[in-house]
């Protein structure tokens, strides 16, 4: 069976690069798999969150972000990590077979440290809890950005080596990187990201939006000179949001020279007019926390089926199963 898994961590303002480069590629996905996984990786963001509060908030924002964007919680298996008990088990006995060297070699955790960053144990056996995600449900296919294929090479390597000293076991899965998704700008050129403090929320406010769009670095050519509509970032984003006759019709207004202001006005209102409605269904779930929660417990119900059925298989390859 394919099966697909993508776990996202509640790590703050999900931005206009987070809806393009990765909610709606792997919403359009759900078409391609026989099952789905999508889960909020709480438990992770615990390895640099310290706030509880904000960590509450982030996870139901996140959670009702997806869900306005299109997720469907019936077709998917939708849940949080931290509902799953049989994560941390499987973690910690993928962590037995784990070589140090390997996580050594991990370039999120070596990132870290040459950052200078405090560095706890969490951050450090990171990509073995992240395999524990993946594995534990017969996962064949992560598609992620390319931050992260390391951790899902190592998840395939821990399943491979728990193979080979316990038997046929465990699912390798592997990576997918979607070639097609473009990097998305942020206001001052650079990749859109919340390190770099360049974004625009994809939740703000109309008002809000249109002073940040109008705060996109241009460059000092007038008004009336034609411009190269492939050359602007301001294009780029207004094409991802446009229909293709909206498209066509602003690249002849660029060949005839229009100001980057009216430009980015332009942007501003085809943002306003694709987002709009999403807002209005992401404040509504936003509001009532008990029916999101009741969403993701009913996700995480169906899937600790699965993961239970893994875990009987581990258990009894490791030779820790209750005799019959
Ligand atoms: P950030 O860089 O803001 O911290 P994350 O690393 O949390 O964003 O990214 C979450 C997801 O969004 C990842 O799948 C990542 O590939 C995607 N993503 C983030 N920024 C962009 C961008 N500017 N363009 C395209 N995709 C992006
Ligand atoms: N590490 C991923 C990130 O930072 C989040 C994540 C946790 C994940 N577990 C996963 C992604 C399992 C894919 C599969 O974005």
């Amino acid at each position: 069976m394919k099966v697909s898994l993508t776990g996202i961590k509640p790590s703050g303002t999900v931005h206009i690069g987070n809806y393009l480069g990765a909610i709606v590629p792997a919403i359009e996905m759900t078409q391609r798999y026989e099952r789905s996984l999508y889960f909020i990786a709480d438990e992770h963001a615990l390895t640099t969150v310290e706030d509880p509060a904000k960590l509450h908030a982030q996870i139901f924002d996140l959670a009702a972000t997806w869900l306005a964007c299109g997720l469907d919680p019936r077709r998917t298996l939708f849940y949080r990590q931290s509902s799953i008990p049989e994560v941390f088990e499987l973690a910690w006995i993928l962590g037995c077979i784990a070589p140090k060297g390997l996580l050594d070699r991990a370039h999120a955790y070596k990132a870290a440290v040459a950052a200078g960053e405090p560095i706890n144990v969490g951050i450090y056996t990171y990509p073995v809890l992240m395999a524990a995600d993946i594995i534990l449900f017969d996962t064949t296919v992560v598609p992620v950005g390319r931050d992260q294929k390391q951790h899902v090479e190592i998840a395939r390597d821990l399943a491979e080596k728990f193979n080979r000293l316990y038997g046929r076991v465990l699912v390798p899965p592997e990576p997918e990187i979607n070639e097609e998704v473009m990097t998305i700008p942020g206001l001052d050129g650079r990749k859109m990201s919340k390190s770099y403090d360049n974004v625009i929320p994809l939740w703000a406010q109309p008002a809000e939006r249109r002073k940040l769009v109008m705060r996109i670095k241009t460059n000092s050519q007038p008004p009336e000179e034609p411009k190269d509509p492939e050359g602007s970032e301001i294009f780029q984003l207004y094409r991802l949001f446009a229909s293709p006759e909206q498209a066509a019709a602003m690249s002849c207004r660029y060949a005839a020279g229009i100001g980057w202001a009216d430009a980015k006005v332009a942007l501003a209102e085809v943002m306003e007019e694709r987002l709009a409605p999403l807002r209005a269904r992401y404040e509504a779930l936003r509001a009532d926390e008990t029916a999101l929660e009741r969403t993701l417990a009913e996700g995480a119900g169906r899937a600790r089926t699965i993961a239970c059925a893994t875990m009987a298989r581990v258990r009894a390859a490791v030779g820790i199963a209750s005799p019959a």
